[in-house]
Parts: structure tokens; C-alpha cells; sequence
């Protein structure tokens, strides 16, 4: 009896000292990971944008000396785009002075910082090359990997970028110290064990150039633009399945192609109206996470709509992966 409990012991000893090991190892493989420098281009663009022939017209003037015009003009694309299209304040707050993207032990807690001119700002002096870093690679202000989804937005154009800016930047500032985000063990061993991936990891090539500007609207490449915003969880085929990444509990993202299980056989009228009114054509209700995209899709334009629909209908028609 006696041996056998000493046994006993020593088993659970073993386990005990192998999976402190193995958590030893874990937090410093992710540490390496979140404090390597990231390689990555460095770009220049305007802040904002020069006032273009058409905003000049629309504003009844001729030129533009003091850049009101160009600022203006910019500061409203800006609302449109954080409106109708990227969910920046999902995670920085409603009036970006922080927000939060993940808040539950032992995952982590990222916290989205402060982006207004407040005191605990974390982009007060940021440079057009520090944004694009940011937001297209996921690399932070110091050269490191950051928690930033930045996947989600490697295909925005320079401009799109510039008058989020203008639009951020023209709010009321908020005083909030946002503190620094932090992985918990669970976080930390999927990290090291690459079931999570930082956001820098995920983007293949780090020196390719952007698009300057959107397409034109009238072009069919603008359609492809918007339906970027689509594939983090619908996939680069549109053809759905499981969300990578994704809360274990939503259900498979929906196939968009003119797949049987897909939208075959949808019209715009019955794209449009599930995108706005969160009911698809059988009269069932969007589960989550589509519901989250619902505030955004109701603020596309006509526009915005024909052209995201006319690219999804041309798509090739894939089995659900
Ligand atoms: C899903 C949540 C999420 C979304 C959406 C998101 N962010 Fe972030 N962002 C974060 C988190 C979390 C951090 C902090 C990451 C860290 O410190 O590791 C961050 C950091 C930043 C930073 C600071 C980088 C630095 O140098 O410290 C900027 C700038 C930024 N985000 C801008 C944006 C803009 C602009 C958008 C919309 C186009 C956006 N974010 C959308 C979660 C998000
Ligand atoms: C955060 C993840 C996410 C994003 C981003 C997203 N979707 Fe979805 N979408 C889903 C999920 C999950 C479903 C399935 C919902 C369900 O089964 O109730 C879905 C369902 C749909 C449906 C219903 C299709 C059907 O057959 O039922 C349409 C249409 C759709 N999405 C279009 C889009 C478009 C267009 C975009 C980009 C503007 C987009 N989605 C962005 C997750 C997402």
C-alpha cells in the first residue's frame, strides 16, 4: 500500500514539474514572439489627401489654399468608411478613447487603445508610415507584433487610411490611460504552439506596395475592394466554412458563392435586403458574428451594394470547405 502511494506520488510529481516545464517553455515562446521586431516597409502618403477637381466644384471653389476643402472632404469619407466598412471602433470605443477586443481569463485581455489626441493617446506624433503599421501590418509604434487585426485591413488604399485619420483626428478628445495588452497562459500556450497568430505573422508580405486610392466606383475591381472586408471570415473564395480564429460557438461563416448550400439563385433585391435588414429570404434571422457586420452593411450606399453584389455573384461557384 505504502509503495504504492509513493507511486502515486511521484506520477503526479512528474506530471506536475512537465507541465510547468512545458508552460515555462510556452510563455517564453510566445514572448519571443511578441517582442521580435517586425520587418516592414516604410510608406508616405498625405494627411489628408489633396482636394480633388470634383470636391473643388462641389465646395463652389477654384482653389484650395488653406486645404479647408481637402480636409473637410476628407474628414467625411472617413465617417463613411468607419461607418459602412472597418469596425475600428468595435474595438476602440464608440469615441475611440479605448475600447476592448478580448477581455477573458486565461485568453488575455487586448485592449483597444486610446487613438483620439486625449492624454493616454497612444498616436499622438504618428507619422503616415506609423499608421500604415499599425493598421495594414499589425506591427506596433516600437517595431513589435501587435494584438491588431490588421489582416483585416492590408488591402485599404492609402487614402481610405488617411481619412480615417482625418475623421479620428477631428474628434472631441478623451482622457483615458488604456493599459498595455496581455496574453493569459491559455493565450500564451496557443501562441507558442501557433494555434493563434499574431496579425504580422498572418500577412505574407510586408513590402508590398498598397493601392494609392479605391477604385473608381464604377470600376468592378471596387467591388473586390469591399468584398476584402468579407473574406477574414467568409475565406478569400467566398465559399464560408469554419472561422479561423473565430469564438467556438458561431456557426460556419455561410458560403456567398452560386454553390446549392451557397447563393444560388439570389437576386440584388434578396442580397441587399438580408444585408440590411439582418432576415435572409426564408425569413430566418443572421446569427452571430454576422450580426456584428449588420451596423456596417446598413450603412453601405447603393453604390457600395451593387458593386459588392456584382462582385460576389461573378465568383466561381465552390463547395463549402
Ligand atoms: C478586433 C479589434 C480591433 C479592430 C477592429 C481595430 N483595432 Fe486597432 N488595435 C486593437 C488592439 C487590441 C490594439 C492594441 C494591440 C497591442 O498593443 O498589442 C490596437 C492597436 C491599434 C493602434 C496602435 C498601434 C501602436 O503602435 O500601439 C492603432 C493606431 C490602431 N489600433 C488603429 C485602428 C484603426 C484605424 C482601426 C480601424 C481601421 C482599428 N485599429 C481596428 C484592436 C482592434
Ligand atoms: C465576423 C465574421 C463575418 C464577416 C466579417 C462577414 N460575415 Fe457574412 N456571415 C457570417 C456568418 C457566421 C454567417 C452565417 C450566419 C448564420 O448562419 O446565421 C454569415 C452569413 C452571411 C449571409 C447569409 C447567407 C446565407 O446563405 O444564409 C450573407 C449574405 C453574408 N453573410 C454576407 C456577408 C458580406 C457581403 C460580408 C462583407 C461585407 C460579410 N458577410 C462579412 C460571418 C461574417
Amino acid at each position: 500500500m505504502k509503495t504504492l502511494l509513493l507511486l502515486l506520488g511521484v506520477v503526479v510529481a512528474v506530471l506536475v514539474a512537465g507541465a510547468a516545464a512545458f508552460y515555462l517553455w510556452a510563455s517564453h515562446e510566445a514572448d519571443r514572439q511578441l517582442t521580435s521586431v517586425v520587418d516592414t516597409h516604410v510608406v508616405t502618403f498625405p494627411m489628408p489627401f489633396p482636394a480633388s477637381a470634383e470636391d473643388l466644384a462641389a465646395a463652389g471653389v477654384t482653389a484650395d489654399p488653406d486645404g479647408r476643402v481637402a480636409l473637410d472632404r476628407a474628414r467625411e469619407r472617413g465617417r463613411h468608411l468607419v461607418s459602412a466598412r472597418y469596425a475600428c471602433a468595435d474595438c476602440h470605443g464608440a469615441n475611440y478613447g479605448g475600447g476592448v477586443m478580448l477581455d477573458a481569463f486565461p485568453m488575455g485581455r487586448l485592449l483597444g487603445p486610446n487613438l483620439t489626441t486625449g492624454r493616454g493617446s497612444v498616436v499622438a506624433g504618428f507619422t503616415a508610415a506609423d499608421w500604415d503599421r499599425a493598421v495594414r501590418h499589425g506591427v506596433r509604434h516600437d517595431g513589435r507584433s501587435s494584438a491588431m487585426p490588421a489582416q483585416d485591413f492590408q488591402q485599404m488604399s492609402d487614402q481610405e487610411l488617411s481619412d480615417i485619420v482625418a475623421y479620428i483626428q477631428s474628434l472631441p478628445p478623451v482622457d483615458n490611460e488604456v493599459p498595455p495588452s496581455s496574453y493569459g497562459p491559455l493565450g500564451q500556450v496557443l501562441l507558442a504552439t501557433h494555434q493563434l497568430t499574431p496579425a504580422a505573422d498572418m500577412i505574407a508580405d510586408h513590402h508590398h506596395a498598397h493601392l494609392v486610392e479605391p477604385p473608381p466606383v464604377s470600376d468592378p475591381a471596387f467591388g473586390a475592394h469591399l468584398a476584402a472586408t468579407c473574406m477574414g471570415c467568409h475565406g478569400a473564395e467566398l465559399a464560408g466554412g469554419p472561422i479561423q480564429g473565430g469564438d467556438p460557438s458561431w456557426p460556419p461563416a455561410a458560403n456567398l458563392t452560386p454553390y446549392a448550400d451557397g447563393l444560388a439563385g439570389w437576386t440584388y433585391e434578396q442580397f441587399a435586403s438580408t444585408l440590411r435588414t439582418g432576415t435572409r429570404p426564408d425569413g430566418t434571422a443572421l446569427r452571430a458574428p454576422m450580426t456584428l457586420v449588420m451596423p456596417y452593411s446598413t450603412a453601405m450606399t447603393d453604390d457600395e451594394m451593387h458593386a459588392l453584389w456584382a462582385y460576389v455573384a461573378s465568383r466561381p461557384a465552390v463547395a463549402t470547405p
